[in-house]
């Protein structure tokens, strides 16, 4: 049985994230910062094989304590998913939060690396061991015609240079890395007015993590395949 874990997983894209490779009969690990209010994830391990566990991407110490918990555990597919926009009132020039810009890179880009590298371990113990990082196309420097959103911008283009790089550092041991853009999903985060709902973009995510290869490792790419612009 695959094994896959999943940060922010009580939500939005990382919910579906669970219940898709449940219902493909994957053992999933689901991680989010409050277990016994994560209604719908309690439902859900009902009915698949699901543990929850408490992790907050912030939370160094706590991240390292769960992989020690883990630690006999082989995880095939690691899904760095938990992710914040920040304030949107202090993404401007002029009114910028810097506490809130703090904690938006805290979140995005060390609480990504954090969980990689503490799972790192359980990930080598998989025969073909893959890391998803849940970026997005806000991240693309050549794509950003319309400024602003200096928060979220800057932690996922941050989130894609270091994702880059531990594709490069962990091809050798053929482990290999995607960063997607999940599309502009109708979640908490994405809002009622977003394009797709969020069983279309972890459908094509799924598929597309099914269909990878190893040439691919380092890929910015949509939920539907189509390479992005770094
Ligand atoms: N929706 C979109 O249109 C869109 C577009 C591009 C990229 N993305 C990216 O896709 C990912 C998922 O987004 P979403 O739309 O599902 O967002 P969402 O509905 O706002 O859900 C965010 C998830 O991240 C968790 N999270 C936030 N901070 C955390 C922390 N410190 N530790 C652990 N978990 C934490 C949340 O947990 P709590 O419930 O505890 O807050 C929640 O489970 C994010 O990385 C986001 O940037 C989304």
């Amino acid at each position: 049985m695959n094994t896959v874990l999943i940060t922010g997983a009580n939500r939005g894209i990382g919910l579906e994230f669970c219940y898709q490779y449940g219902q493909q009969g994957w053992k999933v690990i689901a991680c989010c910062r409050q277990p016994e209010q994560a209604t719908e994830l309690n439902k859900l391990a009902e009915h698949m094989s699901l543990q929850i566990h408490e992790m907050d991407v912030m939370n160094r110490n706590g991240i390292d304590a769960l992989a020690n918990e883990l630690q006999h555990v082989s995880i095939d597919l690691l899904i760095a998913n938990a992710g914040i926009y920040g304030e949107k009132p202090g993404h401007a020039l002029g009114n910028l939060a810097y506490t809130d810009w703090a904690d938006t890179l805290e979140t995005n880009v060390l609480g990504v690396v954090k969980v990689v590298e503490a799972f790192l371990p359980h990930l080598r113990r998989s025969e073909m061991a893959r890391i998803v990082a849940l970026s997005s196309q806000m991240g693309s420097i050549e794509d950003n015609s319309s400024g602003g959103n200096l928060l979220y911008r800057s932690s996922k283009a941050a989130l894609n240079a270091v994702m880059k790089s531990v594709a490069i550092d962990l091809t050798a041991e053929q482990i290999g890395v995607l960063i997607f853009h999940p599309g502009w999903v109708k979640t908490d985060m994405g809002g009622v007015n977003a394009l797709i709902d969020a069983k279309t973009s972890v459908a094509g995510m799924v598929r597309q993590i099914q269909r990878f290869t190893m040439p691919q490792t380092g890929q910015f790419i949509k939920y539907d395949g189509t390479q992005l612009p770094w």
